[in-house]
């Protein structure tokens, strides 16, 4: 089918962080090209649909989406898949659901417009090579910011926990070079960033050689980011457990501009499941490191990711991660039920898959105890001084929302402007967010 060149474009992204710097990414080259951005997906002439694989529900909803697309008319725009569904799928897509013209991998996205001129001649527009010189250098200057930004430093995954489609989605794990992480955080402070967050799959994984050639690790970037003018926090997420180094933790007590706040997944708590997820870590390997990260850090927040109804996980294996949920003490987590995955070592696991009810089950007692940790830790906040980064206006006229150096959102009425730094007096909490007032400076 062919199609006219399209003059505005929507971009609708799905899943972890790094979709949404990739979603940013591709909207900037649309920007270069001469198109112009959308409202909504009905009011554009392409759709970017920039998709996650990571369970079975995030990876058929993409399907839904494309059915919505259709409009009263009976037409449809140019609907591009993007990301992991599209890495992981391919050629399959456009078999399953005839409207989609482009198929475009998170690898292969510097070729966006090109698909999308190719897509409109009617030619078949897929790519889902993973080159081997990277997209990011193919990829314009980075454009207006609002105050908080990520920068996807490290990509792909080596570490293969069996139940994860992460290593066959975005490949081996790379580290971005020094020099063109520094450009670029330098050019998103330009473009009006006061805090950027570090993403990668395997973030604390990443290593390359500094401008002097010796080699570095994250703390190392961290401490060269720390010295950039106007960049005032600095974040980077998700961490694995076995590549948390002395240096990171170290930089936790040193670095000014680095916030308390560490996410770093343990999945289970039972040694044997552990195992079976070929984390190779341990509980107790997991604990260490929180205490060391608190003598580091006392105030850090701690966040985590769970997996509960892992193939062969008995009750008290469910125990033992209750255990470490309660010997950790979140400021935050996430947690999701098993889901098996095409291709994964878990999903050849079908003697041991545990019935969904009882998944069910867990995920609730879990979910529990970490909305009771979180409550808790927002409480103990009131009454605290902090500084926040105002981000967003609220939802009444005169709120802003700014983040606490632990990641909270604080709801205050102030007329300081969005991207500013505010002193404030924390006066209440709720399950997921704070209330704040504008601290008032002492009389001298
Ligand atoms: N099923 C359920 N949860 C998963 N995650 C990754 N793969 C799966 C899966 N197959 C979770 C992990 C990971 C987070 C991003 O998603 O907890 O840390
Ligand atoms: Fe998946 Fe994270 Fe394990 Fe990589 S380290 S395989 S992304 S869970």
């Amino acid at each position: 089918m062919s199609r006219t060149d399209p003059k505005s474009y929507f971009v609708k992204s799905f899943g972890c962080q790094m979709n949404v710097y990739d979603g940013e990414r591709m909207a900037e080259l649309l920007d270069a090209k001469g198109l112009s951005p959308a409202d909504d997906a009905d009011a554009a002439d392409l759709v970017v649909l920039n998709t996650c694989h990571i369970r079975e529900k995030a990876a058929e909803k993409v399907y839904s989406d494309i059915g919505r697309m259709r409009r009263d008319d009976g037409s449809t725009p140019m609907i591009a898949v993007a990301g992991c569904v599209a890495q992981a799928e391919g050629a399959e897509i456009p078999r399953r659901a005839r409207e989609v013209d482009i198929v475009v991998g998170p690898q292969a996205y510097h070729n966006l417009p090109e698909l999308v001129a190719k897509a409109a001649r009617g030619e078949n527009a897929l790519d889902t090579d993973m080159p081997a010189d990277s997209k990011f250098g193919a990829l314009p200057k980075r454009a207006k910011q609002a105050p908080s930004a990520f920068l996807t430093v490290q990509e792909g995954c080596d570490k293969f926990c069996t139940y994860c489609v992460v290593p066959y989605t975005r490949g081996a794990e790379i580290s971005r070079p020094w020099a063109a992480i520094v450009d670029e955080a330098k050019a998103l402070v330009d473009a009006g960033a006061k805090e950027i967050t570090l993403l990668g799959q395997n973030v604390n994984a990443w290593a390359a050689e500094d401008a002097s050639g010796t080699m570095q690790g994250l703390d190392g970037l961290i401490r060269a980011l720390d010295g950039i003018t106007g960049l005032e926090r600095i974040r980077y997420t998700t961490s694995h457990p076995n590549d948390m180094t002395d240096g990171l933790i170290a930089a936790h007590a040193e670095v000014e501009t680095l916030m308390p706040y560490l996410h770093l997944p343990v999945q289970s708590g039972s040694d044997p499941i552990l195992k079976a997820m070929n984390r190779s870590h341990s509980a107790e390997s997991y604990l260490k490191i929180i205490e060391r990260m608190r003598a580091a850090r006392p105030d850090i927040a701690i966040s985590g990711d769970f997996i509960v109804g892992f193939p062969g996980e008995s009750d008290s294996d469910f125990e033992a991660t209750l255990d470490i949920v309660r010997a950790t003490n979140y400021s935050q987590a996430f947690s999701f039920k098993y889901s098996a995955r095409p291709g994964t070592p878990a999903a050849e696991m079908t003697d041991d898959f545990i019935p969904a009810e009882l998944a069910d089950e867990r995920l609730q007692r879990l979910q529990a105890l970490l909305n009771e940790q979180q409550m808790a830790f927002n409480e103990q906040t009131v009454g605290m001084r902090t500084r926040l980064l105002l981000e967003r206006d609220g939802r009444k006229p005169g709120q802003r929302i700014g983040k606490s150096p632990w990641l909270q959102s604080v709801h205050l009425e102030t007329d300081a402007a969005i991207g500013t730094m505010v002193d404030v007096d924390i006066v209440s909490a709720g399950p997921k967010s704070l209330g704040g007032a504008l601290a008032r400076k002492e009389a001298a």
